[in-house]
């Protein structure tokens, strides 16, 4: 069986060759992932040769016009998607702010539209404005002890008026992965539209927005060792649905109607990188081609969610040993049911102390609410101290987890 080569894998990301960040083991990756090189390669390139305004005919100019395209085609396979379907925008929240606007003109006053209180803000706020505009804005609930969400209780809520449920496909505190396909069957037999919030599954597992059956996907790349985007995938089911929310002269191109402002050259052009590095990891892995780019991909994530779970296994596993901690979330270890964020709190001391403690052992990580102000106030917590966090990604080590953890055994 092939396993991942952890050292060719860090040796990708100048972060942990850097003097600094070096010293640093970073689980803060729920926030942010370091970039490898094939994409800050891009950026070099694009900045220093072709900087300029993409698509004329003259060299620097055609050349960042290429790199861009070269992302659009390539970068639909991480969600199994075609380019048509891909729309970059500056975040998922600004994304999620565009499609609301863009979705609102199709509905009356009176329609109905679900939000949960375990997402991100991100995949909230922006659906919940719309009570201003008469939608009656309805809240799927979490199980207050564990943070999690239960089908049967969405069932209750929707009805043929339902027009929108909105859902996080992994929170970022309780990182249990939804069963999308299950919800997008109840939301499609009422008739209505499933956007699925994908920032904290997206840097952990291929995305195949085919079987997960949902109309709206997004993620951000800089959580997916990409440059600062957002990417929101949009099935033909919506293409009717939404209004023009770009210039009136580009109405006509698929993916020009929910990018008002087309986000920076050189970061679309970078996403690209993203893709140069799971090949690199590919070929490094496997010897036999597979020849398809799609295929690759998911061949790379599966290797990294394998390494993800023995990541994961221990700490999960401590936290649950400890009974002065409570774990948000599964307390699975599996990567089928969970992501590798772990978010917990003490019954004795604050968030903040044990953040200090891991922060002072060169732990990046942080504490608080991360933006899931609903989810961290639904659990019992203080929205400001919070959870403490600690996020790993595929490049993360044993013996950087093994660090976490001897700290929170020192101040046990
Ligand atoms: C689960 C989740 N959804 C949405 C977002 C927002 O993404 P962006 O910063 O691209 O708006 C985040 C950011 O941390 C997140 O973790």
């Amino acid at each position: 069986m092939v396993s991942l080569d952890l050292e060719f894998v860090r040796s990708h990301f100048p972060a942990f060759a850097h003097s600094e960040s070096k010293q640093w083991a970073h689980l803060e990756n729920a926030g942010g992932s370091y970039v490898p090189n094939q994409v800050i390669n891009i950026f070099n390139n694009f900045y220093t040769s072709s900087k300029v305004q993409p698509y004329w005919n003259f060299g620097p100019s055609e050349k960042a016009g290429q790199a861009m395209d070269r992302a659009i085609e390539v970068i639909p396979a991480t969600f199994n998607a075609s380019p048509d379907e891909v729309h970059f925008g500056p975040s998922t929240s600004q994304n999620t702010y565009v499609l609301a606007n863009a979705l609102r003109p199709d509905w009356a006053i009176g329609d109905n539209i679900v939000v949960t209180n375990q997402d991100h803000e991100a995949n909230i706020g922006s659906w919940r404005r719309l009570e201003n505009t008469g939608i009656d804005v309805r809240e799927w609930k979490v199980d207050p002890e564990t943070g999690l969400l239960n089908l049967s209780d969405l069932s209750q809520l929707i009805c043929e008026k339902t027009r929108l449920v909105a859902v996080t496909h992994a929170s970022n505190l309780a990182a249990t992965i939804n069963p999308l396909n299950s919800i997008a069957e109840l939301v499609h037999s009422v008739g209505g539209l499933l956007v699925a919030d994908g920032v904290s599954f997206a840097p952990h597992a291929a995305i195949d927005v085919h079987t997960l059956n949902c109309d709206i996907y997004l993620y951000s790349t800089y959580k997916t060792y990409g440059p600062h985007l957002g990417l929101m995938f949009t099935s033909d089911s919506i293409s009717g649905k939404v209004t023009n929310q770009g210039h009136f002269f580009n109405a006509g191109k698929p993916t020009g109607r929910l990018t008002p402002a087309g986000p920076d050259h050189a970061s679309i052009a970078a996403c690209a990188g993203m893709i140069d590095y799971y090949e690199e990891i590919y070929h490094h892995h496997f010897q036999s081609g597979s020849a398809r780019l799609r295929d690759r991909i998911e061949k790379v994530f599966d290797l990294f969610g394998e390494h993800e779970e023995q990541l994961m296994e221990p700490l999960i596993n401590y936290i649950l040993s400890r009974e002065d901690f409570r774990l948000i979330g599964t307390p699975s270890t599996n990567r089928a049911e969970r992501a590798p964020t772990i978010a917990f709190h003490s019954y004795t001391k604050s968030s903040e102390a044990i953040y200090d403690s891991l922060i002072d052992a060169n732990v990046s990580c942080g504490h608080g609410n991360f933006y899931a102000h609903r989810l961290t106030e639904a659990v019992g917590l203080d929205a400001e101290d919070g959870v403490v966090r600690l996020s790993m990604v595929h490049y993360n080590t044993e013996e950087e987890v093994s660090r976490a953890i001897e700290v929170l055994e020192s101040i046990a």
